[in-house]
């Protein structure tokens, strides 16, 4: 039988490995996401938030996903990142994201969206902690009934969960708490995500693969190593969009591999 997207994500977290999920927002940098997983023989997670959607338009990026899905050589993954709005993943349900990633922690709210992404064959990703921006502010749970409660009533598949990182850093001094990491991932066999994995050292993000983090969201050093290209680019007197957008999709294509290789994810496809 085909595999579904979710047995994708269980089988990282299964063998130790973990999916690399990039965050696009234009062609250039999917088709960068799209390349590296193609230079490395992985399966990768190919991810527009819905910030992203609010910039360029969710059908448009969904079509645009699609067909760099349809035509890549390897497993990619098309999911709707850090969605606020339930209508809005439900609309990116129908127009073929393979799965979804919900904020909040309603658990009505989150069940419905896991059953619509079921019923569609694809997966749910819950928050089950929310990873800050910057200043520490998030609220842990250690009580694992509650862990228990929460993956129950959410119907998750992916569990969210924070253990040290935070969104938007520009540079990697997070570290991540794996004692934490070892004690929730005893609590459950669910594939757990890293987000905020800018922040994190690449040896870090490696170790963190054994222990469950089966999915690793990544934007910012990849936003950042695309516009220095692309800055660079114009330095030099580029005018031809196909030019600068070009030496940016190959940065962030280099980046990228870095990356799937450091999660174990290379030669997986
Ligand atoms: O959902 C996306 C991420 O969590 C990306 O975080 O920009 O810190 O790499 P980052
Ligand atoms: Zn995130």
């Amino acid at each position: 039988a085909p595999q579904t997207s979710a047995d994708i994500i269980r089988a990282a977290r299964a063998g130790g490995y973990a999916l690399a999920a990039f965050n696009a927002v234009n062609l250039e940098t999917a088709q960068a996401i799209v390349r590296a997983a193609e230079a490395t023989r992985a399966p990768v997670i190919l991810q527009f938030s819905q910030n992203a959607a609010r910039h360029g338009g969710l059908a448009q990026l969904a079509a645009l996903g699609l067909s760099l899905k349809s035509e890549a050589g390897v497993p990619i993954l098309l999911h709707f990142d850090h969605a606020e709005d339930e209508g809005m993943a439900l609309e990116a349900l129908n127009l073929g994201f393979d799965g979804v990633m919900l904020e909040g922690d309603d658990p009505a709210t989150l069940r419905r969206l896991a059953d619509a992404a079921n019923a569609a064959g694809g997966y749910f990703e819950a928050e089950y902690e929310v990873v800050v921006k910057g200043e520490r502010s998030g609220e842990r749970h250690d009580d694992p009934a509650h862990l228990a409660a929460f993956i129950r009533d959410s119907g998750c598949d992916l569990l969210a969960v924070d253990i040290g990182s935070a969104h938007k850093q520009e540079s990697k001094n997070a570290h991540l708490d794996f004692d934490r990491l070892t004690r929730l991932a005893e609590l459950t066999t669910l594939p757990l995500v890293l987000h905020g994995a800018s922040s994190v050292p690449e040896a870090e993000l490696a170790r963190a693969t054994g222990l469950g983090i089966a999915k690793v969201n990544l934007a910012t050093d990849l936003t950042l190593a695309f516009t220095a290209a692309v800055r660079e680019a114009l330095d030099a007197g580029a005018r031809d969009p196909r030019n600068y957008l070009g030496a940016g999709r190959d940065a962030m294509q280099a980046r990228a591999e870095t990356y799937i290789r450091a999660l174990g994810g290379a030669g997986r496809a």
